[in-house]
């Protein structure tokens, strides 16, 4: 005989314990409403994925408010700039003295990540990892609910809300019927390969470098950690990129005529990540609100996949406080049209970047030429890196 399905109850379902889940789950018990975080992965692998970096201040802003941002004030490194590299040259671009003062924080994502799931922990309220199968159901009638297998036992939680923030792969958004959802995409004819070595950081700032090999990125994570991205093919094999070949690439890229170059080190971290843009629309069906990847992916040039993530937690948290508080449900209503107006300034935002800074597998001269005009007059003009400057620090959060 099968055992019985154990029965559960919560106010906010969140499938997902990435940095949509984790903090939509503090953010809503702060406010105390009860919510429940299933997650796939088993914990240690969700703590150490290694991915993003840069912080909005809006980001920065909610961590430090909801308690859970004393390390990143301490370790996060602030930056009021960047430099934007072509042709062997460096150029700076002052984002703080162009925006009145806005600057990013550089702190990984694995350590936010961290930082959540303690404030999770002290907090007391669940948060389970290595869940499986895991199914939603009714999620467009008052009661929906969720299923999921622990250590060989079935569960059913029950759900006032289903929180989809289970990433681009997860089982929330292909729970729509496909009728309901309209989604968009642009898959780039390119990959990233990124690593992280144990070598201090050469330049104080970010560098975004064009080469006619194509893009590279500098970047860090403390002052002993430096973080780099190469441009390669699409589906390409790491095991093609021994260290050596990786280093080499990132000298040509990113040397520049006045002796600047990144410092090699012990590479302690490789991957390649594909680049796309997806948005489905609307971010919301019944019962079940989509945050984060589930909802839009942009390609990593821009630095805004997980502040997004963080914007729309913060407007779907407000949303239950406010149903919660006084049973209005006008922000729930709301939260997928105005989610959308931001995240497709940063769609815009990222497919700028993308297309300046890479190069395109077949392209003509003709375009390289004009890649490295777009970045002469960018460096050139105070108007076009305020602009810059503007959506890179990011929009404030609502
Ligand atoms: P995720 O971080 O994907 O979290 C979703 C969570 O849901 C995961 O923990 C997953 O295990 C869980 N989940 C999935 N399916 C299920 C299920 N069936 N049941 C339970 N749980 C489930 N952005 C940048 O700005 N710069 C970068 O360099 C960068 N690099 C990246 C590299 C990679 C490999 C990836 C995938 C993304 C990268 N991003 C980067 C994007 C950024 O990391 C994401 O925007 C951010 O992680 C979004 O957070 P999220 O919580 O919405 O989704
Ligand atoms: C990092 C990642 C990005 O996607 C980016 O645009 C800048 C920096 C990083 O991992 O540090």
């Amino acid at each position: 005989m099968a055992a019985p399905v154990t029965l559960l109850r919560t106010q906010v379902g969140i499938v997902g314990g990435g940095p949509a889940g984790l903090m939509l789950g503090h953010l809503l018990h702060l406010h105390r409403i009860d919510s429940v975080i299933l997650e796939r992965r088993p914990e240690d692998h969700v703590v150490e994925r290694v991915r993003a970096g840069v912080l909005e201040q809006g980001t920065v802003d909610l961590l430090a408010s909801t308690g859970a941002g004393d390390r990143l004030q301490r370790e996060g490194m602030r930056h009021g700039g960047i430099y934007v590299a072509f042709e062997q040259a460096r150029h700076r671009i002052d984002m703080a003295g162009l925006t009145g003062g806005r600057v990013i924080t550089i702190y990984g994502q694995n350590e936010v990540v961290r930082d959540l799931i303690d404030a999770r922990r002290a907090s007391g309220a669940p948060l389970r990892f290595e869940v499986s199968d895991l199914t939603l159901h009714d999620v467009d009638s008052d009661r929906p609910n969720i299923r999921f297998v622990e250590q060989g036992q079935e569960f059913a939680l029950a759900c006032d809300w289903i929180a989809g923030c289970d990433g681009f792969h997860g089982p929330c958004r292909t729970a729509i019927p496909a009728a309901k959802l309209r989604t968009f995409e642009r898959i780039y004819p390119f990959a990233w390969l990124g690593i992280l070595a144990e070598a201090a950081p050469t330049s104080e700032e970010l560098v975004y470098s064009l080469h006619e090999r194509g893009f590279a990125l500098f970047s860090m994570r403390s002052p002993a950690i430096t973080r780099l991205y190469l441009q390669v093919p699409p589906d390409e094999d790491v095991a093609a990129w021994p260290d050596e070949r990786i280093w080499s690439e990132l000298q040509i890229r990113l040397r520049t005529s006045d002796g600047w170059r990144p410092k090699e080190g012990a590479i302690v971290q490789k991957g390649i990540t594909g680049m796309r843009s997806f948005v489905a629309e609307p971010m919301r069906f019944g019962r079940l609100f989509l945050a984060g990847d589930a909802a839009h992916i942009v390609p990593p040039t821009g630095a805004k996949g997980l502040n997004l993530a963080m914007a729309d937690v913060a407007r779907l948290a407000r949303g239950f406080e406010r149903f919660y508080g006084d049973g209005q449900t006008d922000l729930l209503d709301t939260y997928s049209e105005r989610g959308l107006r931001r995240v497709w300034r940063a769609q815009r935002f990222s497919w700028w970047m993308t297309s300046m800074l890479h190069r395109i597998p077949g392209d003509a001269p003709f375009d390289h030429r004009r890649q490295i005009a777009e970045l002469d007059y960018l460096v050139s003009s105070s108007a076009a890196m305020t602009s810059l400057s503007e959506n890179y620090t990011g929009i404030p959060f609502e």
